[in-house]
C-alpha cells in the first residue's frame, strides 16, 4: 500500500499584496514530505520558509497551486475545516513560544484541547503527562513570566505535543535560547521523531541544528534551491548546487 504523505505541494505559490505591490514570497514550491521523516528547511531570511510553515500548518491559505494535508486538498475546505484539520493533525512550536503569559503552563498546554472539546480532567492529565515528557513536571503551576527562555520553549512544544499530532512544526524553535536549552529542545524533537514516529518539520538558521535532520530543503527567493532528498538516497547526502 502507498502510504497517504503528511504533506504534499504542487507549485505551491502566495504572494502579500503590500500598499498596491505584491510581494512573491513563495513562487512555485512543490514537494512531499512523508508520515516519519525529520527535515530542516533552511535559507536566508526573507526567503519564504516562514511563509511555507504557515502554509503547511493551515494557517494560511496559498495564492495558487495545490496543497494536500493528509491527502487532504486544503481548498476543499472552508475556514472550519481548516483550523479542524489544523488542531487535528499539526502541532506547532513557534520561535516566540505564544504562550499566554498570566496563565499556568498547564493551562496553557491544556488550551488546544479546550477547541476539541475534551473535559476539564483528561485536559488536566493529559497537559501534566505532556508537561511531564519535556521535563516540566516540576513547573505545572508556574507561568510562562516566571520560567526561563529554554523552559517557556518546553511549554510550547508540550503544547504542541498535547493533542497527539502525527507532525510537528517548529519555526525557529531554537532561535531564542543558548546552546545548552537548544540542545534540550532539539534532543526533545528527535526523540518525538524517532521513538513516536512524528514527522518533525523545522526552520532554522542553525547550522548544527541542520545537521541533524535527515533532510534538508534549502529556500531561496520563494523556490526550493535544492532538496537533500531529491535524488533520493533517503541518507541526505548533500548534492552540490
Ligand atoms: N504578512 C506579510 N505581508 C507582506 N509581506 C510579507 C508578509 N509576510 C512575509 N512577507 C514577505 O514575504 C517574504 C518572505 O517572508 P518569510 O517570513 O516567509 O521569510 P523567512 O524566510 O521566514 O525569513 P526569516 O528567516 O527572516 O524569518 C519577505 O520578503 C517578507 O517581507
Ligand atoms: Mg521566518
Amino acid at each position: 500500500m502507498v502510504s497517504v504523505p503528511a504533506f504534499e505541494t504542487v507549485d505551491l505559490a502566495r504572494s502579500y499584496r503590500l500598499e498596491g505591490v505584491s510581494v512573491d514570497a513563495l513562487r512555485g514550491v512543490s514537494l512531499r514530505i512523508d508520515h516519519g521523516e525529520f527535515v530542516a528547511i533552511v535559507g536566508p531570511s526573507g526567503s519564504g520558509k516562514s511563509t511555507l510553515m504557515h502554509l503547511l500548518g493551515c494557517l494560511d491559505r496559498p495564492t495558487s497551486g495545490i496543497l494536500r494535508v493528509n491527502g487532504v486538498d486544503v481548498a476543499t475546505l472552508d475556514d472550519g475545516g481548516l483550523a479542524e484539520l489544523r488542531n487535528q493533525a499539526i502541532g506547532f512550536v513557534f520561535q516566540s513560544f505564544h504562550l499566554l503569559a498570566r496563565t499556568s503552563a498547564l493551562e496553557n498546554v491544556a488550551l488546544p484541547l479546550v477547541y476539541r472539546g475534551v473535559g476539564r480532567a483528561e485536559r488536566r492529565e493529559r497537559a501534566r503527562r505532556a508537561l511531564s515528557a519535556v521535563g516540566l513536571g516540576h513547573r505545572l503551576g508556574h507561568r510562562p513570566s516566571q520560567m526561563s527562555g529554554g523552559e517557556q520553549q518546553r511549554v510550547a512544544i508540550a503544547r504542541a505535543l498535547v493533542g497527539d499530532p502525527k507532525v510537528v512544526l517548529a519555526d525557529e524553535p531554537t532561535g531564542n535560547l543558548d546552546s545548552r536549552n537548544g540542545e534540550e529542545v532539539m534532543d526533545i524533537l528527535r526523540e518525538l521523531n524517532s521513538s513516536r514516529g512524528v514527522a518533525v518539520v523545522l526552520v532554522t538558521h542553525e547550522r548544527e541544528v541542520a545537521d541533524l535532520a535527515r533532510r534538508r530543503i534549502h529556500v531561496r527567493d520563494g523556490r526550493i534551491e535544492l532538496d537533500t532528498a531529491a535524488g533520493d538516497d533517503g541518507q541526505g547526502d548533500e548534492v552540490a548546487p
